[in-house]
């Protein structure tokens, strides 16, 4: 099974520029259009928060848009901290689990190979996550439910401090109760995070949490104490996790765009 992990798609109004420079919304559309032109095609399609950038129903008309035009696959997507959980819920909400919880955006997806564990890690109106004791609550009944079934855990805040100082300003306030819950579970193959801009792995509660890049604009590379809170046009990419039949999941990082190639190894030969 092919799952492809889309992150911080931040779609906006169309014409609209996010900082005054990034155009999002052709970079989603090509996103989406380097998705289904993989052969084999995802099975389904991962959507790991700020999926708008305010949060408008506009934009969430606009990404409703952009997946009936151009993604025609299961989505399952959860908030970051751009977005807002009553605009998803009432312009989103027929996609499945939206409207699963009364309260929050998150639900298991019980019918795959692996069993996706989609939660809402955000604060409405600020920057940084948090798992409140309701939502670990559901975490943790979510696996205890089937500890034989492996499993993938989405959230959109990263649990643990990247080095890039203004992203870890907004990180997940409580990874330690979090990384509690996944310890005790060892089926958690992966825990799949956004919110960073870049590709980000690191080992965590017996697992591995793992930042796809954006599909849009990426966060600097800066690892100073004091690095400012930049952004940078590094090329836009997705994850496409494999879950093989040998019963590990692979994941490739995929870059969007148009590249040389390809050539066949053989050149020299005869
Ligand atoms: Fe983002
Ligand atoms: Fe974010």
């Amino acid at each position: 099974m092919l799952i492809a992990q889309l992150s911080d798609l931040h779609v906006q109004p169309p014409g609209v520029l996010a900082y005054g420079v990034v155009d999002t919304n052709p970079f989603v559309e090509r996103a989406f259009k380097a998705v289904v032109a993989l052969d084999p095609k995802p099975d389904v399609v991962l959507l790991t928060g700020d999926l708008t950038d305010l949060g408008t129903d506009a934009e969430y008309d606009a990404l409703g848009g952009l997946i009936r035009r151009h993604l025609g696959l299961p989505v399952y997507l959860i908030p970051g901290n751009h977005d807002r959980r009553e605009g998803i819920k009432a312009r989103l909400g027929h996609l499945p689990g939206v409207a699963a919880d009364p309260r929050f955006v998150q639900y298991v997806i019980e019918d795959l190979p692996v069993r996706l564990v989609m939660l809402d890690s955000i604060v409405p109106e600020q920057g940084h996550g948090e798992l409140c004791a309701e939502r670990l609550a559901f975490l943790e009944r979510a696996l205890a439910a089937a500890p034989q079934q492996p499993a993938l855990v989405a959230l959109h805040h990263p649990p643990f401090l990247t080095g890039i100082a203004h992203m870890d300003e907004v990180s997940l306030r409580n990874p330690d109760a979090f990384e509690a819950v996944i310890r005790r579970h060892p089926q958690v193959e992966r825990i799949l995070c956004g919110h960073a801009h870049r590709p980000i792995v690191v080992r965590f509660g017996g697992s591995l949490a793992q930042v796809a890049p954006s599909v849009a604009h990426q966060v600097t590379l800066d690892l100073r104490p004091d690095g400012p809170a930049t952004f940078n046009f590094e090329p836009p990419a997705f994850l496409l996790h494999h879950w093989r039949p040998e019963g590990k999941l692979v994941t490739h990082q995929v870059y969007v765009g148009e590249f040389a190639g390809p050539h066949p190894f053989d050149m020299d030969e005869g």
